[in-house]
């Protein structure tokens, strides 16, 4: 890839470890070096977007269009066609509610090159006692491989924390919940990239500069979840939303933003490449996802502005990414800043503040505010949502606030809130 941009050598990302020469910025005072946004609503001929037409035909594209060419990389035009096949149909119960759960599979047709096989992994949840299809919430999540191996070397990270968890919640309003597990699309390593979808369709043969990374592949096998949600008569599948964290928060975002049918999203701790500006210096930087370690969840042409170009290079920046969502709900959340600072609470804050524009634009109402807000303080009167919790980097302490902020988008009654 940096022979094909002719570059010779990529900035270091920031360290994690506080006494490190590079250590992560952590002060405020140093972290806005590049406070000018892209506009997104100034279309690249420099005239200013007043309507909404304006927005749906010509800048949304133009920013689409930067965010696959520059930043995530195409989704290729002839994927392959997945068949559903259900594997298991179980009646359970999940505390005291009966549940149904079916586990599926999505076969990728491998015609086009049969050395790669990708198969999706699914389980689908809904009530028992429902008598109509129901709202439901995706998660990406870890394959229960890696949740064992990282509970084995973090048994606190993955204790479960008290009251009813997530999928609990959600039951209790009459939603269902589905778990989809994104290396089963795409694996999350560099090597992994001659496989997975991205291999299969590349016929195991390197990238191009603007070819898909694992962040768009997983988006895309989000997709394929909704297309097969939009099958199973017992969910209501124009009230699908989608929950991810961290990495999978970075993707869950991407599927919001390409993928008009999901109805909102939960989008915890994404951080950088993520829901934060590039252009602030706090926290992760450009050249930790630029490095050998998450370098391939990007297009090859993102590498370039980790050097000799610059964040304040990029033609576009997360607040762009966040716009791509309007009109539809999206709550961003992370823990406190000791914590989770790595995430960067307030970029993610300021991207939203910078996407507000657009929400107005299409009549919606932005997150009220533009001043950060005190930690556990919830915006959530608008179509955009944020809230820092008090916890580390986990999800699970923003459940109920995002619920609360869900309520409103998710019923199913026919007379149901105006878009
Ligand atoms: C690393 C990475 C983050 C990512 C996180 C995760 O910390 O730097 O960008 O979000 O892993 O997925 O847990």
């Amino acid at each position: 890839m940096m022979d094909l941009l002719h570059i010779t050598s990529l900035r270091r990302g920031a360290d994690g470890d506080p006494k490190s020469p590079n250590a992560a910025n952590y002060d405020e005072t140093k972290a806005n070096p590049y406070p000018h946004l892209p506009d997104p609503l100034v279309l690249e001929n420099g005239s200013k977007v007043t309507n909404a037409e304006t927005w749906w035909k010509q800048r949304r594209p133009e920013i689409v269009e930067l965010f696959d060419r520059e930043i995530y990389g195409r989704v290729p035009a002839n994927t392959p066609k997945v068949r559903w096949e259900v594997l298991s149909t179980t009646k359970e119960k999940n505390g005291d509610i009966p549940i149904i759960t079916k586990k599926l599979k999505g076969h990728l047709d491998h015609s086009l090159y049969p050395p790669v096989n990708v198969d999706i992994d699914l389980s689908v949840t809904t009530p028992a006692n429902a008598t109509a299809p129901v709202p439901l919430m995706i998660e990406l999540a870890l394959s229960p491989e890696v949740v064992a191996a990282l509970t084995k070397r973090f048994p606190a990270l993955f204790a479960s924390a008290s009251g009813p968890g997530w999928q609990q919640q959600v039951l209790a309003k009459g939603w269902g919940y589905a778990t989809y597990i994104p290396t089963s699309v795409q694996p999350d390593n560099g090597e992994g990239l001659a496989r997975g979808v991205i291999g299969l369709v590349n016929q195991g043969q390197p990238r191009k500069l603007d070819d898909w990374g694992a962040l768009r592949a997983w988006a895309w096998g989000a997709s394929r979840v909704l297309d097969y949600l939009e099958t199973d008569k017992s969910v209501d599948a124009k009230h699908v939303g989608i929950e991810g964290h961290s990495r999978y928060g970075k993707a869950s975002l991407l599927a919001m933003a390409y993928d008009q049918r999901f109805a909102i999203g939960y989008i915890s701790s994404s951080g950088e490449a993520g829901a934060k500006l590039f252009r602030r210096n706090f926290g992760e930087q450009i050249g930790n996802i630029a490095g050998s370690g998450e370098y391939h969840w990007m297009a090859g042409n993102f590498l370039k502005y980790d050097g000799p170009l610059t964040e304040k290079d990029l033609p576009v920046d997360a607040n762009e990414l966040i716009a791509l969502c309007a009109p539809r709900p999206v709550f961003i959340g992370a823990g406190a800043t000791q914590g989770d600072g790595w995430v960067d609470g307030k970029g993610m804050f300021l991207a939203e503040v910078g996407a507000g524009p657009v929400y107005k634009l299409l009549g919606k109402k932005d997150l009220g505010t533009t001043e950060f807000p005190p930690i556990e303080t919830a915006l959530i009167d608008g179509e955009l949502g944020f809230r820092q919790h008090s916890g580390g980097h986990t999800p699970a302490p923003n459940w109920p606030t995002f619920l609360k902020f869900a309520d409103r988008y998710m019923s199913s009654a026919p007379a149901g809130p105006k878009r």
